[in-house]
């Protein structure tokens, strides 16, 4: 069953990113999770940031797959004032990498007079915490001063002559598409409550054995991956391997599910990317396809009924016309 999640509304998100526009607003950084860099990706940002050039972080780089980073880093750069780099939040000079890509795309900002003004967003778990208490430092994290700003707005001043402005309330993920519902999860991104980790583990394991089989083999000593019973039975066979039996021997499915998203998420089964640039896309429109069946189905529905409904007035009219004679 596709992942629904609507955890709160972001008025207050959406606002702050509006004051910002409205006060000054030269660059948009998006942290993306560099193993999904697509389900990351929230397009409310970018319309609400329509006309700004965009900066893509795929962060956690160090987790994911090397070879899809590279596809996901050509994929954004190729689109309109888009740039992407890759980056582990952690890492120890980021800054220099964010100021100088900000920098290429406003290259009319930058000076003490026409400050470049920056600002960052990313769904949970992202790393944005991370980056910005890396970023901050000892540099003073002021909270916003100017008038029509919300006081909880964050800004630090990254170098003379370049803000970087962190907006209260959350950017919560946006599923479009059931894939992306998946993987949100299977990286926590995603609220335990609200989805059902044998279900995602399951997810997780088909798309391992299409694309990482060795790792999955190697990790839990799995002699084959597609014998019967599918993924169900290789996630119970990894249950087997983690201690996940109950007494008389059956495995806990559940726990087995624990252990392999807890393996995933703290890069154990090795660098891995869930999903391609070309899977996105596609899945995207296939979304946009069934959506445009939906609501041309509704349409039909609709102009018949309206069709009936004067059909009948028509009828009642003859009735009425017949009964006057
Ligand atoms: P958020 O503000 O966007 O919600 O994310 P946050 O910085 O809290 O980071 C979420 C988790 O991701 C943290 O781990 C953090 O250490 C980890 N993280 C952030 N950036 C990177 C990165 O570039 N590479 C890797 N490998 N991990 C990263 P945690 O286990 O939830 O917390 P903690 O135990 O590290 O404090």
């Amino acid at each position: 069953m596709p992942i629904n999640w609507f955890p709160g509304h972001m008025h207050a998100t959406a606002r702050a990113i509006k004051e910002r526009m409205a006060a000054g607003l030269d660059v948009v950084v998006e942290l993306l999770d560099a193993r999904l860099p697509g389900s990351s990706c929230n397009p409310l940002l970018a319309s609400l940031t329509a006309g700004r050039p965009s900066l893509k972080v795929l962060n956690k780089q160090d987790l994911a797959d090397p070879a899809q980073t590279a596809a996901w880093l050509d994929c954004y750069n190729a689109q309109p004032d888009t740039r992407a780099l890759p980056l582990d939040a952690g890492e120890r000079s980021p800054a220099r990498l964010i100021t100088r890509a900000c920098r290429e795309l406003a290259p009319c900002r930058g000076e003490l007079h026409k400050p470049l003004r920056v600002l960052i967003c990313g769904i949970p778990n992202v790393g944005k915490s991370t980056l910005i208490n890396t970023l901050a430092g000892k540099r003073a994290a002021k909270t916003g001063d100017e008038p029509g700003i919300t006081k909880t707005e964050q800004k630090i001043v990254l170098e003379p002559g370049f803000y970087l402005f962190d907006t209260p309330g959350m950017l919560w993920p946006r599923i479009a598409v059931a894939q992306s519902g998946y993987h949100l999860a299977a990286s926590g991104a995603i609220g335990r409550n609200a989805f059902d980790e044998a279900e995602v583990a399951l997810e997780l394991v088909a798309v391992l054995a299409r694309r990482y089989p060795e790792r999955l083999r190697q990790r839990y000593g799995l002699a084959e991956l597609g014998g019967p019973g599918g993924e169900e039975a290789v996630l119970e066979a990894i249950g087997l391997k983690r201690g996940a039996k109950v007494r008389g021997g059956a495995v806990q499915m559940h726990k087995a599910a624990e252990a392999l998203l807890m393996d995933f998420r703290q890069g154990l089964l090795g660098r891995i990317t869930l999903e391609t640039p070309e899977e996105m896309a596609g899945w995207r429109r296939a979304a946009a396809e069934d959506e445009a069946r939906q609501a041309a189905a509704r349409e039909a529905a609709r102009q018949a009924d309206k069709a009936r409904r004067s059909g009948r007035r028509r009828d009642d009219a003859a009735d009425a016309g017949d009964a006057g004679t």
